[in-house]
């Protein structure tokens, strides 16, 4: 069993949140000079990377190769959904890489949604979700997005995480009129909220007040999304910080998100970027390129929701 190495090293106060270090192995082939990756502590106790796997549109083997790859260099946290129908997979690749000693099941975060279409039913979509990914438990499940029955499908999900099936409750595309509404009708307050938000679509006030609630950030398209990147990739503002520090582009977005408290979890299939995307902790922004990047919101959102 790979043995992990805390160091406890407080990186600052994210609405309450303590951060720490962990240990964690990158490709070798990428010859990683600094393979620490922080833990953010939720509301609930629990910590979890501040960098984990997105595995939106991977499907079948390619999403098995790709959580399965990206566990075993260093990922210990990975996020699906009922929507991206590749729950089966994504537990394939957890039980392989807990069965091949690579990580105990206790240092996986995975996270899962339910989809609005199944809000009607939520015991039979948690059921299906647990069935799918068949890993003992689920360790966040999210309602993917606002939509009627979802007070009633959280609170379903409330009396899993009484019975420990579920360890953690959180939200997805909530901004903060729908959390207003929500977190007074709730009995556990989410452990986090996954939002758009990259540095055309930067969201800073709804960050702040998620933040500010005690709850943790996770941002999505934190690359800009598949379709969206060649602007991003190549913006003069973030290319010049990239060069300056000796990093890629993808790089600086990722880091820019972690040292403004957000947890991201980038899509690639590709080891490489894997790697790279976890790459990102031999350095810091300045607070000047921290201003830089911030000064490029756009309010461009990449998707609808
Ligand atoms: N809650 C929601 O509503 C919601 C919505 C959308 C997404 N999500 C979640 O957020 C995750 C991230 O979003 P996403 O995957 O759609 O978009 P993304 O992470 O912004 O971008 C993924 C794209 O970037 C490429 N890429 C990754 N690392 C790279 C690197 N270092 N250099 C160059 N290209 C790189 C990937 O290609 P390669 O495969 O070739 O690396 C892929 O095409 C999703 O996978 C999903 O888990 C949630």
């Amino acid at each position: 069993m790979q043995r992990r190495r805390f160091l406890a090293i407080t990186l600052g106060a994210v609405a309450g949140a303590g951060i720490e270090f962990h240990c964690a192995s990158v490709l070798a082939a990428i010859n990683s000079k600094n393979s620490d990756v922080p833990m953010l502590m939720l509301n609930n106790g629990r910590k979890v990377p501040m960098v984990g796997l997105g595995t939106y549109s991977l499907k079948g083997k390619i999403c098995i190769e790709s959580v399965y790859n990206a566990l075993k260099n260093g990922y210990r946290l990975i996020d699906t959904a009922h929507a991206y129908g590749n729950e089966q997979e994504v537990g394939a690749a957890v039980r392989k890489a807990v069965a091949d000693g690579i990580a105990a099941r206790e240092e996986i975060t995975v996270v899962t949604k339910l989809y609005p279409n199944q809000y009607g039913n939520p015991v039979q979509a948690i059921e299906e979700g647990l069935a799918k990914l068949d890993i003992g438990w689920c360790d966040i499940m999210l309602l993917h997005h606002p939509g009627s029955n979802d007070i009633e499908a959280y609170r379903a999900m409330e009396k899993y995480v009484d019975s420990g099936r579920i360890r953690a409750l959180g939200l997805s595309c909530f901004y903060i009129e729908e959390l207003t509404a929500f977190l007074s009708k709730v009995r556990i307050k989410p452990v986090l909220v996954q939002n758009e938000i990259h540095p055309y679509y930067q969201d800073r006030d709804v960050v702040q007040f998620i933040q500010k609630q005690g709850i943790a950030v996770q941002a999505w398209y934190p690359l800009g999304g598949r379709g969206h990147q060649k602007e991003l990739f190549s913006d003069p503002v973030l290319t010049e910080i990239a060069v300056r520090h000796g990093k890629s582009v993808a790089q600086i977005m990722i880091k820019w998100n972690v040292q403004n408290g957000v947890i991201v979890i980038p899509g690639s299939s590709n080891p490489m970027h894997q790697a790279e995307n976890m790459d990102i902790f031999d350095f810091e922004l300045t607070p000047a390129d921290m201003k830089a990047i911030g000064a490029l919101e756009r309010r461009e959102k990449h998707d609808w929701y």
